[in-house]
Protein backbone atom coordinates (compact mmCIF):
# COMPACT_ATOMS: atom_id res chain seq x y z
CA UNK A 1 0.00 0.00 0.00
CA UNK A 2 1.28 3.60 -1.19
CA UNK A 3 2.51 5.66 2.01
CA UNK A 4 0.47 8.23 1.71
CA UNK A 5 -2.97 6.11 1.97
CA UNK A 6 -4.32 5.85 5.19
CA UNK A 7 -6.27 2.19 5.72
CA UNK A 8 -9.63 1.70 6.18
CA UNK A 9 -11.81 -1.34 7.52
CA UNK A 10 -15.65 -0.75 6.85
CA UNK A 11 -17.72 -3.07 9.30
CA UNK A 12 -20.91 -2.61 8.03
CA UNK A 13 -24.63 -4.47 9.13
CA UNK A 14 -27.88 -4.14 10.53
CA UNK A 15 -28.46 -3.45 14.20
CA UNK A 16 -27.65 -6.39 16.24
CA UNK A 17 -24.85 -7.90 14.20
CA UNK A 18 -22.21 -6.69 16.82
CA UNK A 19 -20.32 -4.50 14.69
CA UNK A 20 -20.49 -1.93 17.19
CA UNK A 21 -18.48 -4.13 19.45
CA UNK A 22 -16.29 -5.26 16.89
CA UNK A 23 -15.62 -2.38 15.55
CA UNK A 24 -14.18 -0.96 18.83
CA UNK A 25 -12.11 -3.70 18.99
CA UNK A 26 -10.88 -4.04 15.82
CA UNK A 27 -9.66 -0.32 16.54
CA UNK A 28 -8.45 -0.95 19.61
CA UNK A 29 -6.17 -3.81 18.67
CA UNK A 30 -4.64 -1.93 15.32
CA UNK A 31 -4.64 1.36 17.85
CA UNK A 32 -6.61 2.77 14.87
CA UNK A 33 -9.98 5.89 14.91
CA UNK A 34 -12.81 4.29 15.36
CA UNK A 35 -16.01 5.84 13.53
CA UNK A 36 -19.57 5.60 14.77
CA UNK A 37 -21.57 6.00 12.19
CA UNK A 38 -24.88 5.41 13.31
CA UNK A 39 -23.96 7.64 16.20
CA UNK A 40 -24.22 10.65 14.15
CA UNK A 41 -28.01 9.24 12.97
CA UNK A 42 -28.74 9.38 16.21
CA UNK A 43 -27.37 12.69 17.56
CA UNK A 44 -29.52 14.32 14.37
CA UNK A 45 -32.40 12.43 15.90
CA UNK A 46 -31.94 13.73 19.16
CA UNK A 47 -31.12 17.26 18.42
CA UNK A 48 -34.41 17.34 16.23
CA UNK A 49 -36.13 15.98 19.44
CA UNK A 50 -34.80 18.56 21.44
CA UNK A 51 -35.42 21.22 19.29
CA UNK A 52 -38.75 20.40 18.41
CA UNK A 53 -38.26 19.69 14.37
CA UNK A 54 -40.07 16.29 13.52
CA UNK A 55 -37.63 13.84 11.70
CA UNK A 56 -40.21 14.66 8.59
CA UNK A 57 -39.28 18.14 8.09
CA UNK A 58 -36.50 17.78 6.18
CA UNK A 59 -35.28 22.03 5.31
CA UNK A 60 -35.56 21.93 9.45
CA UNK A 61 -33.39 19.05 9.94
CA UNK A 62 -30.79 20.23 7.32
CA UNK A 63 -29.36 22.69 9.15
CA UNK A 64 -29.11 20.24 12.36
CA UNK A 65 -27.25 17.48 10.59
CA UNK A 66 -24.57 19.93 8.95
CA UNK A 67 -23.84 22.39 12.08
CA UNK A 68 -24.16 19.04 14.77
CA UNK A 69 -22.46 20.59 17.77
CA UNK A 70 -20.88 17.16 18.88
CA UNK A 71 -17.93 15.73 20.33
CA UNK A 72 -16.66 12.15 20.94
CA UNK A 73 -14.31 11.11 23.36
CA UNK A 74 -12.60 8.05 24.13
CA UNK A 75 -13.00 6.20 27.60
CA UNK A 76 -11.25 3.50 28.43
CA UNK A 77 -12.79 2.33 31.68
CA UNK A 78 -16.13 1.68 29.99
CA UNK A 79 -16.63 0.30 26.74
CA UNK A 80 -16.82 2.78 23.71
CA UNK A 81 -17.32 5.89 23.43
CA UNK A 82 -18.51 9.18 25.18
CA UNK A 83 -21.18 11.25 23.27
CA UNK A 84 -21.40 15.09 23.94
CA UNK A 85 -24.35 17.06 22.50
CA UNK A 86 -24.40 20.90 22.81
CA UNK A 87 -21.85 20.37 25.85
CA UNK A 88 -24.29 17.67 27.21
CA UNK A 89 -22.70 14.12 27.97
CA UNK A 90 -25.66 11.94 25.43
CA UNK A 91 -24.10 8.87 25.59
CA UNK A 92 -27.39 6.51 27.46
CA UNK A 93 -29.74 9.17 25.22
CA UNK A 94 -28.66 8.26 21.81
CA UNK A 95 -29.15 4.38 22.63
CA UNK A 96 -32.68 4.65 23.70
CA UNK A 97 -35.21 2.87 21.64
CA UNK A 98 -37.01 5.96 20.59
CA UNK A 99 -34.15 7.35 19.02
CA UNK A 100 -32.78 4.30 17.39
CA UNK A 101 -36.47 4.71 15.48
CA UNK A 102 -36.28 8.10 15.14
CA UNK A 103 -32.56 7.87 13.42
CA UNK A 104 -33.82 5.32 11.20
CA UNK A 105 -36.37 7.62 10.25
CA UNK A 106 -33.75 10.68 9.25
CA UNK A 107 -31.67 8.09 7.78
CA UNK A 108 -33.68 8.21 5.10
CA UNK A 109 -33.24 11.39 4.28
CA UNK A 110 -31.13 11.99 0.96
CA UNK A 111 -30.01 15.49 2.06
CA UNK A 112 -29.85 14.22 5.50
CA UNK A 113 -27.13 11.66 4.34
CA UNK A 114 -25.32 14.14 2.03
CA UNK A 115 -24.69 16.51 4.80
CA UNK A 116 -22.82 13.57 7.21
CA UNK A 117 -20.93 12.90 4.44
CA UNK A 118 -17.68 14.91 4.95
CA UNK A 119 -17.94 14.96 8.51
CA UNK A 120 -17.80 10.87 8.07
CA UNK A 121 -14.81 11.08 5.88
CA UNK A 122 -12.79 13.50 8.44
CA UNK A 123 -12.63 10.80 10.31
CA UNK A 124 -10.00 9.27 8.37
CA UNK A 125 -6.87 10.18 10.31
CA UNK A 126 -3.16 8.23 10.37
CA UNK A 127 -2.86 5.81 10.88
CA UNK A 128 -6.29 3.87 10.05
CA UNK A 129 -9.55 3.99 10.71
CA UNK A 130 -12.83 1.62 11.47
CA UNK A 131 -15.48 2.72 10.37
CA UNK A 132 -18.55 1.18 11.62
CA UNK A 133 -22.45 2.03 9.57
CA UNK A 134 -24.80 0.71 6.94
CA UNK A 135 -22.74 2.17 3.92
CA UNK A 136 -19.22 2.55 5.14
CA UNK A 137 -18.34 0.40 2.35
CA UNK A 138 -20.85 1.49 -0.55
CA UNK A 139 -20.63 4.89 0.10
CA UNK A 140 -19.03 6.46 2.60
CA UNK A 141 -15.59 4.96 2.11
CA UNK A 142 -15.72 3.02 -1.38
CA UNK A 143 -11.84 2.61 -1.67
CA UNK A 144 -11.46 0.76 1.41
CA UNK A 145 -8.80 -1.90 2.20
CA UNK A 146 -11.14 -4.46 3.92
CA UNK A 147 -15.03 -4.21 3.69
CA UNK A 148 -16.97 -6.55 6.04
CA UNK A 149 -20.46 -7.40 6.42
CA UNK A 150 -21.88 -8.72 9.63
CA UNK A 151 -25.38 -10.42 9.51
CA UNK A 152 -27.23 -12.59 11.98
CA UNK A 153 -30.67 -13.64 12.43
CA UNK A 154 -33.29 -11.02 13.66
CA UNK A 155 -34.08 -13.52 16.58
CA UNK A 156 -30.41 -13.60 17.56
CA UNK A 157 -30.23 -9.68 17.25
CA UNK A 158 -33.19 -9.42 19.07
CA UNK A 159 -32.06 -11.53 21.81
CA UNK A 160 -28.34 -9.87 22.23
CA UNK A 161 -30.28 -6.40 22.73
CA UNK A 162 -32.91 -7.90 24.70
CA UNK A 163 -29.75 -9.16 27.26
CA UNK A 164 -28.02 -5.78 27.03
CA UNK A 165 -31.42 -4.01 28.57
CA UNK A 166 -31.58 -6.69 31.09
CA UNK A 167 -28.35 -6.15 31.50
CA UNK A 168 -28.35 -2.29 32.10
CA UNK A 169 -31.12 -3.10 34.28
CA UNK A 170 -34.33 -1.93 31.58
CA UNK A 171 -37.37 -3.61 31.80
CA UNK A 172 -38.26 -4.72 28.27
CA UNK A 173 -40.33 -6.86 26.51
CA UNK A 174 -38.53 -9.90 24.15
CA UNK A 175 -41.77 -9.42 21.25
CA UNK A 176 -41.28 -5.78 21.86
CA UNK A 177 -37.65 -5.84 20.59
CA UNK A 178 -38.42 -8.26 17.70
CA UNK A 179 -40.61 -6.07 16.52
CA UNK A 180 -38.76 -2.64 16.50
CA UNK A 181 -35.69 -4.83 14.93
CA UNK A 182 -37.45 -6.11 12.18
CA UNK A 183 -39.28 -2.63 11.60
CA UNK A 184 -35.97 -0.93 11.55
CA UNK A 185 -34.20 -3.66 9.21
CA UNK A 186 -36.97 -2.80 6.45
CA UNK A 187 -36.68 0.52 6.68
CA UNK A 188 -32.62 1.04 6.47
CA UNK A 189 -33.06 -1.86 4.04
CA UNK A 190 -35.68 -0.45 1.66
CA UNK A 191 -34.65 3.27 1.59
CA UNK A 192 -33.81 4.69 -1.92
CA UNK A 193 -30.51 5.85 -0.96
CA UNK A 194 -27.56 4.22 0.42
CA UNK A 195 -29.64 1.06 1.42
CA UNK A 196 -28.91 -1.31 4.24
CA UNK A 197 -26.47 -3.68 1.60
CA UNK A 198 -23.44 -5.76 1.73
CA UNK A 199 -21.02 -3.97 -0.76
CA UNK A 200 -19.77 -5.99 -3.56
CA UNK A 201 -16.43 -6.38 -2.82
CA UNK A 202 -17.52 -7.22 0.80
CA UNK A 203 -16.57 -10.11 2.87
CA UNK A 204 -20.05 -11.44 4.69
CA UNK A 205 -19.75 -12.94 8.21
CA UNK A 206 -22.50 -14.47 10.15
CA UNK A 207 -22.40 -13.99 13.85
CA UNK A 208 -25.25 -15.59 14.47
CA UNK A 209 -22.81 -18.68 16.13
CA UNK A 210 -19.50 -17.19 16.74
CA UNK A 211 -18.46 -15.40 19.76
CA UNK A 212 -17.20 -11.81 20.05
CA UNK A 213 -13.29 -12.72 19.65
CA UNK A 214 -13.74 -15.18 16.81
CA UNK A 215 -14.88 -11.91 14.48
CA UNK A 216 -12.42 -10.04 16.18
CA UNK A 217 -9.76 -12.51 15.19
CA UNK A 218 -11.45 -13.26 11.65
CA UNK A 219 -11.44 -9.43 10.99
CA UNK A 220 -7.95 -8.86 11.71
CA UNK A 221 -6.65 -11.86 9.58
CA UNK A 222 -8.54 -11.08 6.39
CA UNK A 223 -6.97 -7.52 6.94
CA UNK A 224 -3.63 -8.80 7.49
CA UNK A 225 -3.92 -10.89 4.43
CA UNK A 226 -5.28 -7.61 2.11
O1 LIG B 1 -25.90 1.53 13.88
P1 LIG B 1 -27.01 2.20 14.64
O2 LIG B 1 -28.06 1.23 15.09
O3 LIG B 1 -26.49 3.04 15.77
O4 LIG B 1 -27.69 3.21 13.60
C1 LIG B 1 -28.84 3.97 13.92
C2 LIG B 1 -29.64 4.25 12.65
O5 LIG B 1 -28.90 5.10 11.79
C3 LIG B 1 -29.98 3.00 11.83
O6 LIG B 1 -31.33 2.60 12.01
C4 LIG B 1 -29.76 3.39 10.40
C5 LIG B 1 -28.99 4.66 10.44
N1 LIG B 1 -27.66 4.55 9.88
C6 LIG B 1 -27.51 4.72 8.52
O7 LIG B 1 -28.52 4.89 7.84
N2 LIG B 1 -26.29 4.72 7.96
C7 LIG B 1 -25.20 4.51 8.69
N3 LIG B 1 -24.00 4.52 8.11
C8 LIG B 1 -25.31 4.28 10.08
C9 LIG B 1 -26.57 4.29 10.65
Amino acid sequence: MPDDIIPVITIDGPSGSGKGTISSLVAQKLGWHLLDSGALYRLVALAAQRHSIATDNEEGLIPLAAHLDVEFKVNSSKDGLVVILEGENVTDDIRAEECSQMASQVAVIPSIRLALLDRQRAFLQPPGLVADGRDMGSVVFPEAQLKVFLTASQQIRADRRYKQLIKKGIDVNFAAILDYISERDTRDSRRSVSPLQAADNAVVIDTSDLGIDDVVIRVLELYSST
